[in-house]
C-alpha cells in the first residue's frame, strides 16, 4: 500500500506561469511546429565573447571546486570596481555577496532581513517570485497597487499605506519586470526614505540595469548604504542559464548571509563565477546587444497598435511590453494558450504578474532575434483583428 507524502502548506505557492508557457512552446517545437518566443525574459545572444573565452580557460586550468560563501575575491573586486566606474559609487567588495542568480539573492535577502510574518511591500504588478517567495517563507506580501495613474511605478503613499499594518521590507525592480517602468533618480530616493521612515529595509532589483530606452536607472546604492541590492549577469550580460548573480549588504547583513549562503548553497557555481569576471570587460558588445532590443521595442511599439492592441505601457526599460488585451479577451491564460495554438506566438499571461488585473494583460518580450519579433508582429496582425470581443 503506498501512502503519498502530503505537500506542506508552504508549497503551495502559484506557479511561475512563464515556466510553464515556456513548457508549451518546447512541445510544440518537438511537435515540428514553428514557435516565436516572445515569452521569456532571456536574450536571444550568447554569453559575451570574454566571458566564454574566460569559462574555457577555467575549465582547462582550474579545479573548479567550491569558492567562498560569498563568492570569489576576484570577482566581488571586480563587481566593486564597477560601481566606481558605471555609477561613481564607492562600494567595499566585502559588503559584495556572489549568488546563484538573483533568484538566490532573494531568498538570502528575505531570510537574512525578516523573520517568518514578516511584511514585505512589493508592487502589483511585479516579478511574481517576490510573493511566491515570501510566501514559502511564511512572509506576507503586501500588494502596491501600480497602473497608468502612477506610471505603473510606486510612489511612497503606497508604502506608508502598507506600513499602517507594520511593515518589515520593500523590494523594488527598476526598470521593471513586467511594465518597464523606470524610477527617476529622485522617485527612487522618495521611495527609500519613505522605506526608512516606516522602519523598513528597502530591497532595489537592479536586474535590468543596463537596459534602459531613455534616461539610464540609477542605482539605490547612490542614495543609502543601509538598502540590498539585488543584481545578475542574467540580462544585460545574456547569462541566464549561467546562474550567477549579486547583492550588495549593509554591515550588519554580511555575516547572516554568509552564514545562509553557507548551509543554503555553499557557493555560486565556480565555473559561472570565473567566467562572469570578464564581463565587464564586454560593454561594447552588450551595448550592440542593446540596440538589437531598442529596434526591437520599436517594431512591436509599431505593429502591435496595427494589430489592435492600442493600450501599451511604452516601456522604459527592460525588455517588455505589457499590453491591455481586454479588447480581446478578459482570460489572458486562455488567451496566451489559443494565441500560441492558432499563431505559434508565445507570450506570457498577465496573471502571472498581477492577480487582480492580470487578466486583462499579456506581456511580449522584445529580447529575442528581430527577425523573430516582425514575424510575430505579421502573425498577430493576421490573427488577433479576427478575436475580437
Ligand atoms: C525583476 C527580475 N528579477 C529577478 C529575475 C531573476 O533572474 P536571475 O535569477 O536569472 O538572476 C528576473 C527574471 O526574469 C526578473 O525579471
Amino acid at each position: 500500500m503506498s501512502s503519498q507524502p502530503q505537500p506542506s502548506r508552504r508549497s503551495r505557492i502559484d506557479p511561475f506561469i512563464v515556466m510553464d508557457v515556456m513548457r508549451a512552446a518546447r512541445e510544440r517545437t518537438e511537435a515540428g511546429r514553428e514557435v516565436f518566443h516572445l515569452e521569456v525574459g532571456q536574450p536571444g545572444t550568447k554569453a559575451p565573447g570574454p566571458v566564454r573565452e574566460a569559462a574555457r580557460r577555467a575549465l582547462n586550468r582550474d579545479r573548479l571546486g567550491y569558492t567562498d560563501a560569498l563568492g570569489l575575491p576576484e570577482l566581488r573586486r571586480a563587481i566593486s570596481k564597477n560601481y566606481h566606474d558605471l555609477y561613481g559609487v564607492d562600494v567595499p567588495m566585502e559588503r559584495i555577496a556572489v549568488t546563484t542568480g538573483s533568484s538566490a539573492g532573494f531568498v538570502l535577502a528575505f531570510l537574512a532581513a525578516f523573520d517568518a510574518g514578516g511584511r514585505i511591500a512589493m508592487t502589483n504588478p511585479g516579478y511574481p517570485c517576490y510573493r511566491q517567495i515570501a510566501s514559502a517563507f511564511a512572509m506576507e506580501p503586501v500588494m502596491m497597487e501600480t497602473g497608468p495613474h502612477s506610471r505603473w511605478l510606486p510612489v511612497p503613499g503606497d508604502i506608508e499605506r502598507a506600513a499602517a499594518g507594520g511593515l518589515d521590507g520593500v523590494i523594488v525592480a527598476s526598470p521593471a519586470n513586467p511594465t518597464g517602468a523606470v524610477l527617476s533618480d529622485q522617485e527612487l530616493a522618495e521611495l527609500i526614505g519613505a522605506a526608512r521612515q516606516a522602519g523598513a529595509v528597502y530591497i532595489s532589483d537592479e536586474i535590468y540595469h543596463g537596459l534602459s530606452y531613455g534616461a539610464p536607472a540609477g542605482t539605490a546604492l547612490a542614495v543609502s548604504d543601509d538598502v540590498i541590492v539585488i543584481n545578475s549577469f542574467s540580462k544585460y550580460f545574456c547569462m541566464t542559464g549561467w546562474r550567477v548573480g549579486w547583492m550588495v549588504l549593509p554591515e550588519a547583513l554580511i555575516r547572516p548571509v554568509e552564514r545562509l549562503a553557507q548551509n543554503l548553497y555553499i557557493a555560486a557555481p565556480s565555473l559561472s563565477q570565473h567566467a562572469a569576471i570578464a564581463a565587464f570587460e564586454a560593454r561594447d558588445e552588450m551595448e550592440a546587444v542593446k540596440d538589437i532590443y531598442a529596434r526591437n521595442r520599436q517594431i512591436l511599439l509599431n505593429e502591435l497598435p496595427k494589430a489592435g492592441l492600442t493600450d501599451i505601457v511604452p516601456a522604459g526599460g527592460a525588455f517588455y511590453l505589457y499590453a491591455d488585451i481586454s479588447r480581446f479577451s478578459d482570460d489572458s491564460l486562455a488567451f496566451a494558450r489559443r494565441m500560441l495554438d492558432e499563431t505559434g506566438v508565445a507570450a506570457t499571461p498577465g496573471l502571472d504578474f498581477d492577480q487582480v488585473n492580470g487578466h486583462n494583460y499579456m506581456r511580449f518580450s522584445f529580447a529575442g532575434p528581430t527577425e523573430e519579433i516582425e514575424a510575430a508582429a505579421e502573425r498577430l496582425k493576421a490573427w488577433l483583428p479576427g478575436q475580437a470581443l
